[in-house]
């Protein structure tokens, strides 16, 4: 007996379609819709529909967490240590309890358990009150005592490399692995503060350094950048005795009421997760987090809903940062620009926590017979670093992309020649041809040309990011007996507008206006989606919808095809009509024909199904396709010789992301990728005393963000990439849009003044020191 048939062939778009668009065959499982026309052919995806929230948004409508009010909710606050590291020998909170008002309090640090006595960063949590008011939580915090056994402690990251330097962890208490970041290994043996190397090796290098006609060294440093979420991390906790319900700004509902019901020894179903809208997260809000377990925990204890916003100097100190690194690279190449061997060296700090590595960017993003790398993290008494906005490659790209131009300027061949010589990328080919049309490259001078004060310069540089798939992944779809249309999924919106992005998936389907279609997502009542991590949203999320909208659609066809004397199969859903093929006199209006079903609603659920082609890799839910996306960004500055000042006068960002759903949604996204890889290669740096350990700027006033006098042009050309590779063939853009940027900056001051600058951030006074004006310290030359 045959096995039932689950696939069926299908010819897909593939290509690049401003190159020319062919087909691709592949196996489709038989419960998913035929393939999709490219965009050109469509009417609602690819379009720049308007965002289905941005009324709200801008009128004030909208809920983020802060605005959960719940009655008797009460108000958490956070007794942060203001010691580097110190073992808390006792706490006591009698007189904060007799303060009017307390109501619940709990011991963070417990100086009875080995693992959280000690602290190891000036605003670790060391205790927390629930109150009436945050003025009644902020006094009874005045009111704690805390004994404090002072330890030494390090926060610069070449001085905690040092043999006799404080140790920050022994062997036992070490973290092992990493939350999110790279390198990710476990087991890696840890020597005084630092815990490596993490390896990767591929051929010979000492050969292919033999083989090389030219070498090129140098070394590179990254500062710590923080999230600065304009939303700060916030969560209101409703603990009952049936059940837990958490409003959260986070990127992944799903995974929060996993982490919930596993702390709190809950089953699934009595915890519930909702998030209606977020100001951003990038990377920063992807698990429960201290501050979350911390509010429920005292929930629990008052039997009362507790409100915990962070404040800017909690979030600048304790939700998370970009790890600082070290970086030093060597290239060799012939003379012709082949690349011979690679190199890499790193270190990096994510403070007490794993995860500063650069990634393997170095390793993907040219081919190159003979690579070797050695990363190591160094601990540090600082904040934990976490995952943010491509991870490890933004970092990464900041050493690799200048050091290829290094190479380059050494080879004397344009900086695109050799990136076409060495990238097998054939979407990035195209985006450096069409990136370079539009800054002009031509124009481009040998560096410091420019005879006044005022020099111009062009630089350019790449991304490469993986095609992220969450397989855990469902939606469902339901129409309704007056013809209206409902979209759900615990999938959040980060902010980046995925609701309108289903609901154009949805439209397109069932013949219907996206405005139409009522997306209700960020709640665990519906079924699982997908985190907002990892640029793997819309690749995640609208395969499903999709196939649960068309499952949806053939059951509304069967009840069409009486009235319109029709096979289901003949019938199509077009403007709001379901019609025979090509006859549109035979035709019934949506509504008419959802007035008919026997039930008030039907509907259809859908999960995510492998991609087509298979995938590369997989990583427990989650797996990576066997394409990568590009990206390639241009910039053009203007440098101030006798100032220091950097100005990015342009932008040219060229990316792809497989199919664009919403091509003003992702120029959006694209808007901000840039302003942050801005903001990280000019501003942005996190300052740590060394002789306090604590954060001297921990707010946005003397932490530097860019603002609207920073903004460039920014240019954004979208390819669209079609892979054949699912219901939708979308992939992300978050992260792809931010790891070019500041590189491409660098690349572009380097040809203004002729010096390169080889850390973040590009200070006026950095500027000015590489220029011999004035000494690294800042005093006049
Ligand atoms: Mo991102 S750093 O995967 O939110």
């Amino acid at each position: 007996m045959d096995s039932p048939k689950t696939t069926r062939t299908e010819k897909l778009p593939y290509g690049i379609a401003s190159v020319g668009l062919g087909e691709t065959e592949r196996q489709v499982p038989v419960d998913e819709p035929p393939p999709l026309a490219p965009n050109a052919a469509l009417n609602v995806i690819g379009k720049p529909v308007a965002r289905q929230d941005g009324r709200a948004k801008v009128t004030g409508a909208t809920r983020f967490t802060v605005d959960v009010h719940l009655p008797d909710m009460l108000h958490a606050r956070i007794l942060r240590s203001p010691l580097p590291h110190a073992r808390i020998r006792s706490v006591d909170f009698s007189a904060a309890l007799r303060r009017p008002g307390v109501r619940a309090a709990m011991i963070v640090a417990r100086p009875e358990d080995p693992v959280t006595a000690t602290v190891r960063y000036v605003g670790a949590p060391v205790a927390a009150i629930a109150a009436d008011s945050i003025s009644a939580a902020e006094e009874a915090l005045r009111l704690i005592r805390v004994d404090y056994q002072t330890l030494p402690f390090v926060v610069d990251m070449d001085r905690a490399r040092e043999p006799n330097a404080p140790q920050i962890y022994d062997a036992a208490s070490a973290p092992e692995g990493s939350p999110s970041g790279y390198p990710a290994r476990r087991g890696l043996p840890l020597a005084g503060n630092v815990r490596g190397p993490a390896m990767d090796t591929l051929g010979d290098v000492a050969q292919g350094f033999a083989q090389a006609d030219v070498l090129v060294e140098s070394e590179y440093r990254t500062r710590v950048q923080t999230h600065c979420c304009l939303e700060p991390h916030a969560i209101v906790a409703n603990w009952r005795a049936e059940d837990l319900t958490v409003y959260m700004s986070t990127q992944f509902t799903a995974g929060v009421r996993h982490e919930l019901a596993q702390a709190f020894g809950l089953p699934l179903s009595r915890v519930r997760v909702i998030v209606d809208a977020m100001g951003g997260g990038f990377g920063s809000k992807s698990s429960l987090g201290n501050y979350g377990r911390i509010a429920v925990e005292l929930s629990r204890k008052a039997k009362a809903p507790v409100r915990l916003v962070l404040t800017r100097a909690e979030e600048q100190m304790d939700s998370g940062n970009r790890p600082a690194t070290w970086q030093r690279l060597r290239l060799g190449a012939r003379h012709d620009g082949t690349l011979t061997a690679i190199s890499l060296l790193s270190y990096g700090t994510a403070g007490v926590t794993l995860g500063a590595g650069v990634g393997n960017f170095a390793q993907a993003l040219y081919r190159c017979p003979n690579f070797e790398s050695a990363q190591y993290d160094v601990f540090t008494n600082a904040g934990p670093g976490c995952a943010m906005r491509a991870p490890g490659n933004t970092p990464g790209a900041w050493g690799m992309e200048q050091a290829i131009d290094e190479l380059a300027e050494r080879l004397s061949i344009d900086p695109l020649l050799l990136r076409d010589r060495n990238d097998p990328s054939a979407v990035r080919r195209e985006e450096r041809r069409i990136g370079a049309e539009r800054i002009g490259w031509l124009r481009r001078r040998p560096p410091g040309a420019d005879p006044g004060p005022v020099k111009r310069g062009l630089g350019m540089a790449q991304s490469i990011w993986g095609t992220n798939v969450q397989l855990n992944s469902s939606c469902e779809v339901r129409v309704l007996r007056d013809g209206s249309v409902e979209v759900l999924s615990s999938v959040q919106d980060i902010g980046t507008g995925i609701s309108t992005v289903l609901a154009q998936v949805v439209a397109e389907v069932l013949g219907l206006r996206p405005d139409s279609i009522k997306v209700r997502i960020g709640d665990t009542e519906f079924p699982s989606g997908p985190p907002s991590y990892g640029s793997r949203t819309t690749a995640s999320i609208t395969p499903p919808a999709r196939t649960a909208a068309w499952s949806v659609l053939q059951k509304l066809l069967r009840e069409a095809a009486v009235p319109l004397k029709a096979a289901p199969t003949e019938l199509i859903a077009q403007d709001g009509l379901i019609m025979v093929r090509d006859q549109p006199a035979r035709s019934m209006h949506f509504a008419e024909v959802t007035a008919l079903l026997r039930t008030d609603q039907i509907s259809a659920q859908a999960s995510r199904s492998d991609d087509y082609s298979g995938f590369r890799r997989h990583m427990g839910d989650a797996a990576i396709a066997h394409q990568d996306l590009g990206g390639v960004q241009f910039a053009e500055v203007a440098v101030d010789t006798e100032t220091g000042r950097i100005h990015v006068e342009r932008v040219v960002a060229v990316q792809d992301c497989g199919r664009p759903i919403n091509p003003r949604q992702i120029e959006s996204q694209v808007h901000g990728g840039v302003l942050m890889g801005l903001s990280y290669a000019l501003l942005e740096e996190r300052v740590l005393d060394q002789v306090t350990g604590r954060m001297v700027n921990p707010n946005l006033e003397q932490y530097k963000l860019a603002g609207p006098c920073e903004i460039p042009n920014i240019e954004v050309v979208l390819l669209e990439n079609y892979q054949g590779n699912s219901a939708t063939d979308a992939y992300g853009i978050a992260e792809p849009s931010n790891i070019a940027t500041a590189a491409a900056i660098a690349n572009a001051v380097y040809n203004a003044i002729g010096v390169r600058l080889h850390a973040t951030p590009m200070t006026p006074a950095a500027v000015l020191a590489a220029l011999g004006r004035i000494s690294p310290r800042g005093e006049q030359a």
